[in-house]
């Protein structure tokens, strides 16, 4: 492999398509790219590895164990060498059963297993009968895939080779090859990047037992961080308490308190390049917490709030030529506070969300207001799409903004 090509994985699954990745192959290495295919079994029974070593000029693996216990035991972290070197994993076709062993985490092959150790963008091209493609148990493997962040090139309409007509034809070559690409570029539009990123809510304690927060999850912030990871970011993550595992690759400071995280961020604010806040950071604290639990008494209980600091807009006055995200979440049209707060808090993007549709989902609608004046609605995606969103219009907006002093 020459120094500065592209390498990626080609996992081809075992449908009447398998042959169609013999042009995919063709496509991808003419655009510089080098492949590595790996071959199910059910694969070579529709094409022979021989016809990808040929096109490659590189050895095709096709199973796990292969040969005598030596050769065992050097293939079976052949796959742990293969996920490191590569850039992206391809998998195309992508049968109804590679999808569910994906989905599902099982590894009782090599593709199967490499999945699982590589951390790096998955694109997935799934081939087969339209029934297949339709049924709920599909449906379900999809939306985790895709909940994951993986690129899902649709399957074509059109004549199948069990004869039916209808969704589930391989996509066209130059489609899957466009999203390889795509991939590829965005996986490094990062790099030398520090993506400082808070999520989740903050506990703001009463006594030491009871505490007010919120219902923020953690889920939007932390796809951010695994977004900016995987395009290449250095990524530190100040989070709220949030039962999520701490996204691959990406130093993860935990807090509780507003407090907290406002010293976790200013601590690292100096290395940052690009601040994105997604917590739901209290506004209120109790003033005066109780040193012991607090004995229930007969009347009521009144509770003295005094407000945190807003995090948000003191890194606005101390943002130099960092890119400054905020989040607003609001209950009716988020558009015109979003407007508010990027005006108010000096930030080049809000992100404007509706807490009923936001708070705790795995997907999310926004709208993006942008410091040159411009709104972008986004679809509802998964909220790892959206974070890849978020980032695909800040480095637009970097681009268009002249450098702030
Ligand atoms: O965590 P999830 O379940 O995935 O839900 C995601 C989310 C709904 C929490 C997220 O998308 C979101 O909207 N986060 C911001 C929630 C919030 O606090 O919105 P706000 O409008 O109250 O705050 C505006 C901005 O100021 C936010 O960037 C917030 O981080 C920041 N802020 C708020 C209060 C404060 N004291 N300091 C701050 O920095």
């Amino acid at each position: 492999m020459t120094v500065n090509r592209r390498h990626i994985v080609l996992g081809i699954g075992g449908g009447i398509a398998a042959y169609k990745a013999a042009e995919l192959t063709r496509a991808l290495m003419e655009r510089e790219i080098s492949v590595q295919v790996v071959m199910t079994r059910a694969a070579q029974e529709f094409v022979r590895p021989l016809t990808f070593a040929a096109l490659t000029a590189r050895k095709v693996i096709t199973s796990m164990f292969a040969g005598s216990s030596e050769d065992t035991l050097a293939s079976a972290v052949e796959h742990i060498r293969v996920a490191q070197e590569a850039e992206a994993l391809v998998v195309a076709p992508a049968t109804a059963d590679l999808m569910a062993k994906f989905a599902n985490g099982l590894a009782d092959d090599f593709l199967s297993t490499m999945y699982l150790a590589f951390t790096g963008p998955v694109v997935i091209a799934p081939a087969m009968n339209t029934n297949m493609w339709t049924h709920p148990a599909t449906r379900r493997n999809l939306e985790t895939l895709r909940g994951r962040g993986h690129v899902i090139v649709e399957p074509g309409e059109g004549f199948l080779a069990c004869g039916m007509v209808g969704p589930g034809r391989l996509a066209e070559i130059e489609r899957i090859t466009a999203a390889v690409l795509s991939v590829l570029e965005r996986r490094r539009d990062l790099a030398g990047e520090t993506v400082l990123v808070t999520a989740g809510p903050t506990e703001e304690p009463l006594d030491p037992v009871r505490f007010l927060s919120n219902r923020s999850s953690g889920k939007m912030g932390y796809a951010i961080a695994e977004a900016a990871a995987a395009r290449g970011a250095r990524v530190i993550l100040v989070s709220g308490p949030v039962h999520l595992c701490p996204p691959p690759g990406v130093t993860t400071v935990n807090v509780q308190t507003a407090e907290q995280m406002r010293a976790a961020v200013k601590a690292h604010f100096e290395d940052a390049t690009i601040v994105i806040k997604a917590a739901a950071v209290a506004d209120y604290r109790v003033a005066d917490p109780a040193p012991q639990k607090i004995k229930k008494g007969e009347g009521g209980l009144t509770l003295r709030l005094e407000p945190n600091p807003d995090i948000l807009s003191e890194l606005g006055r101390m943002k130099g030529n960092r890119l400054l995200v905020g989040f607003a979440a609001e209950t009716g049209d988020p558009l015109p506070e979003a407007r508010r707060k990027l005006e108010s808090k000096n930030c080049d993007m809000i992100v404007g969300n509706r807490v009923d549709r936001a708070f705790g989902s795995d997907d999310n609608e926004v709208v993006l207001a942008l410091r040159t004046g411009e709104a972008v609605e986004l679809p509802r995606a998964s909220k790892r799409e959206v974070a890849d969103r978020i980032f695909d219009h800040l480095l637009k907006l970097r681009a268009a903004l002249p450098a702030t002093k």
